[in-house]
C-alpha cells in the first residue's frame, strides 16, 4: 500500500479504492460513521450480547484481544451478515515480538543488527496471528529509548535512530509483506507517536519536554521511515510532549504526520488516551477530550468511549463538522478495502501451517542466538569444550524457567514450548558431563541465601559454573521501570559467592533491559547477554556457549556504569568541554581541599567517569576482527553527489564468525550542534579464519541531512569524519567534504 496516495485519476485502482470509499461514506448514517472509530475489548471467552448488538447496530469498527478463531469469525459474521452496511472488523491484537512461538524481545532483536531475520521473525508472527483472525498488530515500537530505566525499552528497538529505522521497517514488512490483501498478512502499527522513549526518569506514561529539533532529528525518523515503507496505522502515545499530550497533539498528528510526510492510512489512540486528555489536564471532561482528540487527527479510539458517547453532540454544536469525521472514517475504511477484508472477512485456519512448527521455532532460534551479545571474555573461558568437561554447574533463577524466558508482553506466547538453557545443555552434553544443577534463588528477587551453600557445593564440585541470571519477566515491560538498574535481590551476592570458589564462572543473563553489572562483571570470566530469548532461548545460548556459532550480537543500546550516567548514549553533542579518558579525576584521587577549578574541568562524572560500561555497538567474538585501510571515494563530494566509505575488515582469529561492522559519522560543524557520532550504516558479514574482505558503504550527502534551526531538513557544506569499526568506539577513521557546488 502507499500513503503518498497519488492523485486518483494516476491510478486506476486507487481511483477504485477511493470510490468504494467515497461511495461507502456517502451510505453511512453518523452512527455508523462513529462506529468506525470505536475499537472495543473483546477478550472473552463468549461474545457478550451488548457486544453482539453494537456490532449489528454499526456502532463498532474494530475489536481487540479476541484470538479465538471461531469467536473472531462468529464476530466478522455479525459485522458482515447482520449490520446494515456489512463492514467487516478490524481484529487487532499486541504481536510484539512473536504469538505462539515467541521470539526475543525486541531489544533482543535489535541486538542481532539483522534486518532480514527481523522481517523473517515478524513474518512467523504475522502467520501466527492471522492464524486466529487477528488481522492487526500494535507493533512494531519504535521509539527511540535511550533510558534503561523505563521498562518499555524490552519493547524497543534501542537507542538509535538509524538502527530502529531499519529494523522497524523490516518488521512492517515483516507483518504486511507488499500487499496486505494476500492471505496471512496483516496490518502494522508504528508506536507511539511520538516522543514516548523520552519519559522523565524512565517512568512510565511520564512527561516527555523535547525540543522540536530534538525530536525531528531523533524521535520521528522511524516513524517517518515507517510511513515511507507503507505502514497502515500509527498509536498515539500515553505520554505528554512539551504540555501537548500526543493524543491531543495537532502538531504530531497534523503538520507531521499529514501535512508534511502526507500520511494516508489512520492513527488510533492509545489505550483510553483519548479519556486520558482529562486527567493530564488538557481537556476538563470527556466531551472536550473527544473534541481534542478528533481535532488534531485521532481517527479511532481504543477501549474508552469518548467519540461514542459526544462526537454527535460536538457535531450539533457546531464544534467539530461532518468534513472531519468522514477524514476520520475514510482513513479506517481504505485500510479495510485494502486489507480484501470486504471480499475475505473469515479466517480458515486450515488454510494456515502450524504454529510453533519447526520452521517457526528455527526462526525463533536463529534469532535468539543472533542476540546474544558476549560482553566479556577472559582468557578464552568460551566457548566450553565438551570434550574437556568432566562437570559442569548450572546454578540461577534463569537456568530453567520456561516462562521467565520469554520476556514481556506474551499474550499468546505459550511457555510449554520453552526449551530453557538447562534443558539444552543437558542435550547439547548427553551423558558425558555430569551437570550439577541449583536454581539457588527462586525468582531474581529473592532475597534468601538458604540455597547459596547448595550453590557453592554444586560450583565446588564441578569444573566450570555457568549462572542464568537477570530478571523475570514482570520487572520489564509497561508501567515496570525501575529506578535501580542492578541485578535485582541478591544476585550479586550468589555471583561472589561462586567466584570464591575459584572455578570459571559464566554469567547468562536474561533481561528485559541493559542492567548495571559493574558489581559483578570482576567476578566473572565470562559474560553472555541473551536479554528475554524467547521459546528458543534454551537452544540458541548453548550453540553460543558451546561453540556451534560464535556470539556475533551487539548492543542496540549503551550499558552504563551506574543508573546515575543515565540518560548515556554515542549519539551525544560534543559540549563545550568534553572529556577524554584521562581528563577527569575520579572522586577517590581528588585531592583534600584542591583548588576548585583544577579538577577536570571536563563534562564527566567524578564518580562514574563520561564512557559506560558497554557502548553501543560493542559485542564480543570468538574471533578477533582487525580493521584497516579505511578510505573515502572521493575527498570532496559536491551536495548531491555520493561517495563510499570503505574498509577492510580481516578474521585474524581461529575460527570463522559473522561480524557486524558499522558505518558513523561526524558533522563538525553545524548550524545546530551535531552528535558526536551516528550510525549510517551497517552490514553483517561471515568471515573464516584468515580472511580479509573490503568493506563498502555508499552515502549520498542527503544521508547527512539533519534538521537545523529553521526546522528544515538540510544538508549543510563542510567536514565530516567518518569511522568503520565493531562498535561506536571504533578509532578508525576517514574524513572527506561536502561542497555546495
Ligand atoms: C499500550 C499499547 C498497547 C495497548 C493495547 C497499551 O497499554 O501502551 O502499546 O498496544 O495497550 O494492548
Amino acid at each position: 500500500m502507499s500513503n503518498q496516495l497519488p492523485a486518483s485519476n494516476d491510478n486506476p485502482a486507487m481511483t477504485s479504492l477511493d470510490e468504494r470509499v467515497t461511495e461507502l461514506l456517502g451510505r453511512m448514517t453518523l452512527v455508523e460513521k462513529i462506529g468506525q472509530m470505536s475499537q472495543v475489548n473483546a477478550a472473552d471467552d463468549t461474545i457478550p450480547d451488548n457486544l453482539r448488538e453494537d456490532i449489528k447496530a454499526g456502532k463498532i469498527g474494530s475489536v481487540l484481544n479476541q484470538v479465538n478463531v471461531d469467536i473472531v469469525n462468529e464476530l466478522q459474521r455479525i459485522a458482515v451478515q447482520e449490520s446494515r452496511l456489512g463492514i467487516p472488523l478490524l481484529v487487532g491484537r499486541d504481536v510484539i515480538h512473536g504469538f505462539n512461538t515467541v521470539l526475543p524481545i525486541p531489544l533482543g532483536q535489535a541486538a542481532t543488527w539483522n534486518p532480514e531475520l527481523v522481517r523473517k521473525g515478524a513474518r512467523v508472527a504475522a502467520l501466527e496471528a492471522a492464524s486466529t483472525g487477528v488481522n492487526w498488530t500494535f507493533a512494531p515500537m519504535i521509539d527511540v529509548s535511550r533510558d534503561p530505566r523505563w521498562g518499555r525499552i524490552a519493547e524497543s528497538l534501542g537507542e538509535d535512530p538509524y538502527l530502529t529505522s531499519m529494523l522497524g521497517v523490516a518488521m512492517v514488512e515483516g507483518f504486511q509483506g507488499a500487499d496486505l490483501s494476500q492471505p496471512g498478512m496483516i496490518a502494522a502499527c508504528v508506536k507511539h507517536f511520538a516522543g514516548y522513549g523520552a519519559s522523565e526518569s524512565g517512568r512510565d506514561y511520564n512527561t516527555t519536554n523535547i525540543p522540536e529539533n530534538e525530536l525531528r532529528n531523533v524521535y520521528l525518523p522511524p516513524f517517518k521511515a515507517a510511513v515511507d515503507a507503507g505502514v497502515a496505522t500509527l498509536m498515539a502515545s500515553f505520554s505528554d510532549l512539551d504540555g501537548v499530550p500526543a493524543t491531543a497533539n495537532r502538531f504530531l498528528m497534523r503538520q507531521v504526520l499529514r501535512e508534511e510526510w502526507g500520511f494516508g492510512g489512520f492513527v488510533v489512540s492509545d489505550w483510553s488516551s483519548i479519556e486520558q486528555l482529562t486527567v493530564h489536564g488538557i481537556s476538563a471532561n470527556n466531551r472536550d477530550a473527544a473534541f481534542e482528540a478528533v481535532n488534531a487527527g485521532v481517527n479511532m479510539e481504543m477501549a474508552s468511549t469518548t467519540y461514542a458517547d459526544h462526537l454527535a453532540e460536538l457535531l450539533d454544536d457546531g464544534q467539530i463538522d461532518i468534513g472531519l469525521v468522514n477524514e476520520m472514517v475514510a482513513g479506517i475504511l481504505r485500510l479495510k478495502f485494502e486489507m480484501g477484508l470486504f471480499e475475505n472477512p473469515y479466517t480458515d485456519l486450515s488454510d494456515f501451517p502450524a504454529t510453533a512448527n519447526d520452521d517457526h521455532l528455527a526462526t525463533a532460534r536463529q534469532a535468539a542466538k543472533q542476540s546474544i551479545v558476549m560482553l566479556e571474555n577472559r582468557n578464552d573461558t568460551l566457548p566450553l569444550k565438551k570434550e574437556s568437561l568432566g562437570s559442569l554447574a548450572i546454578i540461577g533463577p534463569m537456568a530453567d524457567d520456561p516462562y521467565e524466558q520469554l520476556g514481556t508482553w506474551i499474550f499468546d506466547g505459550n511457555p510449554a514450548l520453552s526449551q530453557t538453557p538447562l534443558q539444552a545443555i543437558r542435550e547439547a552434553l548427553g551423558d558425558s558431563v555430569k551437570i550439577n544443577h541449583v536454581r539457588a534463588m527462586e525468582t531474581t528477587r529473592s532475597r534468601s541465601t538458604d540455597a547459596f551453600d547448595e550453590a557453592r557445593q554444586a560450583a565446588e564440585d564441578s569444573d566450570a559454573v555457568i549462572v542464568f541470571l537477570g530478571e523475570e519477566s514482570i520487572l520489564s515491560g509497561e508501567a515496570h521501570s525501575r529506578a535501580n538498574i542492578d541485578l535485582p535481590g541478591n544476585q550479586a551476592e550468589l555471583v561472589r559467592i561462586l567466584h570464591e570458589t575459584g572455578k570459571p564462572v559464566i554469567a547468562v543473563i536474561l533481561a528485559g533491559r541493559p542492567l548495571t553489572l559493574a558489581n559483578i562483571v570482576d567476578n566473572l570470566h565470562a559474560m553472555l547477554f541473551a536479554w528475554h530469548p524467547g521459546t528458543m532461548g534454551g537452544p540458541a545460548i548453548a550453540d553460543i556457549l558451546f561453540g556451534a556459532e560464535s556470539p556475533s550480537g551487539k548492543l542496540p543500546v549503551t550499558f552504563p556504569r551506574m543508573v546515575g550516567q543515565i540518560p548515556i548514549y554515542y549519539a551525544h553533542k560534543n559540549t563545550g568541554k568534553p572529556a577524554t579518558a584521562d581528563s577527569f579525576l575520579h572522586i577517590d584521587d581528588i585531592p583534600v581541599r584542591m583548588f576548585q577549578t583544577s579538577a577536570g574541568m571536563v563534562s564527566s562524572h567524578m564518580d562514574a567517569g563520561n564512557t559506560p560500561l558497554y557502548p553501543f555497538g560493542y559485542g564480543l567474538s570468538y574471533t578477533q576482527f582487525s580493521y584497516a585501510d579505511i578510505s573515502v571515494s572521493k575527498k570532496e563530494v559536491s551536495m548531491g553527489g555520493r561517495l563510499t566509505v570503505q574498509a577492510v575488515v580481516t578474521n585474524t582469529g581461529k575460527v570463522a564468525a559473522d561480524e557486524i561492522v558499522q558505518l558513523y559519522i561526524r558533522d563538525l560543524v553545524g548550524n545546530v550542534t551535531r552528535p558526536v557520532r551516528e550510525l549510517k550504516g551497517f552490514t553483517r558479514l561471515h568471515l573464516q579464519p584468515g580472511e580479509s574482505r573490503p568493506v563498502s558503504f555508499e552515502l549520498d550527502t542527503s544521508d547527512l541531512a539533519f534538521y537545523g534551526r529553521q526546522m528544515q531538513l538540510i544538508t549543510e557544506p563542510g567536514e565530516f569524519h567518518a569511522w568503520i569499526g565493531g562498535s561506536s568506539a571504533t578509532v578508525l577513521r576517514a574524513e572527506f567534504t561536502v561542497i555546495s557546488e
